[in-house]
């Protein structure tokens, strides 16, 4: 029987890329295998609201990042995958632990931090540009992960600062009503950022990124796309300094990985480091790629397992947020 919660989500805010795939989806799939945790993942569009502003591109990313879950391997009878907006209690309760955030916690996530510091160094306005949904982001992530109990949050290093501001919140409100909320743990997917194709962190901002699903020739392309020192074919290549190599280790088996480093060491040519690293992401995406592209022409399919996954985390937030107004002094008999 399960008995653990393992809860995630994901923002829809464009393609998906390499980095929610190695970061969030594959780990968190993985989990699944082990039959202690039940899972819900889901799909964050209130967090995405609060900079995507565009309602026909939010709905097509609200679809391509349920397809890409279920393209993945998320069995609907296994995982719960539903999506943020329609489960309208995670509001109302967001409500309620907002009056249990310290504002100076707010004041220091790193996400608003660093909008502000974009802002000063540009000589504008701090405050330019960041709504209050930006500002009470990790509020609504807290909401997120309490009302289900979660046990653990399976996400990428850099939401670790979250986890903890929701540790805090539930903290703040258990030391007034008793031990009410359970506190998550965040369970770190990697520490090493996935690299992007010039190198920083795999990030759309930064526009650096290797779609998960595209069709195999224009990946092939953006393979070859990235940068690579001048060094001859024949010289001997450093695997320890080099971007194709690290994604390499994400997709290929141990001895793949061992006879790679050999050939860095003898001397690969860069188009056959680049023809290696191709060769094994798409070994491990291809069947996947075509299951997405079925659903993404058929979106009926994803509605119906989004509405089945509503309806079944409606029942428990129902429940749940009844509890809490019981608890705060605004239950109704
Ligand atoms: N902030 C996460 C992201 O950037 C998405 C998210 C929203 C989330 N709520 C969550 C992740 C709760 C884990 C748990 O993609």
């Amino acid at each position: 029987m399960s008995s653990k919660v393992s809860l995630t989500g994901i923002k829809p805010t464009g393609t998906i890329h390499l980095g929610n795939y190695l970061g969030a989806i594959r780990p968190a799939l993985q989990l699944m295998q082990n039959d202690e945790y039940k899972g819900y993942y889901f799909i964050a569009d209130y967090h995405s609201l609060t900079t995507m502003h565009d309602p026909k591109l939010l709905k097509n990313s609200v679809y391509e990042v349920a397809a890409s879950w279920l393209a993945c391997g998320l069995d609907p009878n296994k995982v719960v995958l539903y999506q943020q907006s329609h489960i309208p209690e995670i509001l109302e309760f967001y409500w309620i632990i907002s009056c249990f955030t310290a504002k100076g916690h707010m004041n220091r996530a790193h996400a608003y931090k660093a909008m502000m510091a974009e802002n000063s160094e540009h000589g504008r306005d701090p405050d330019q540009g960041i709504n209050m949904g930006i500002y009470s982001y990790p509020v609504l992530m807290a909401a997120d992960i309490l009302f289900l109990k979660s046990d653990v949050v399976p996400v990428g290093p850099d939401q670790l600062q979250h986890i903890e501001i929701s540790r805090e919140i539930a903290q703040a409100f258990n030391y007034v009503y008793g031990d009410v909320f359970k506190l998550p743990k965040a369970l770190e997917q990697d520490v090493i950022l996935i690299p992007g194709l010039d190198g920083r962190k795999m990030s759309k901002s930064y526009g650096n990124v290797l779609p998960l699903f595209c069709e195999e020739k224009k990946m092939q392309k953006i393979i070859n796309k990235i940068k690579t020192d001048s060094l001859p074919p024949e010289a001997a290549k450093d695997p320890d300094d080099s971007l194709i190599f690290d994604l390499y280790k994400y997709f290929a088996t141990e001895s793949e990985v061992n006879s790679l480093k050999q050939w860095y060491l003898k001397g690969i040519g860069w188009g056959e480091a680049k023809a290696e690293l191709f060769k094994v992401i798409n070994r491990e995406l291809a069947q996947p790629r075509a299951r997405y592209f079925e659903l993404m022409a058929n979106t009926q399919k994803i509605d119906d397992v989004l509405e089945d996954g509503a309806n079944q985390v409606r029942q428990k937030a129902q429940i749940f947020l009844k509890e809490v107004k019981k608890i705060i002094g605004l239950g109704r008999n």
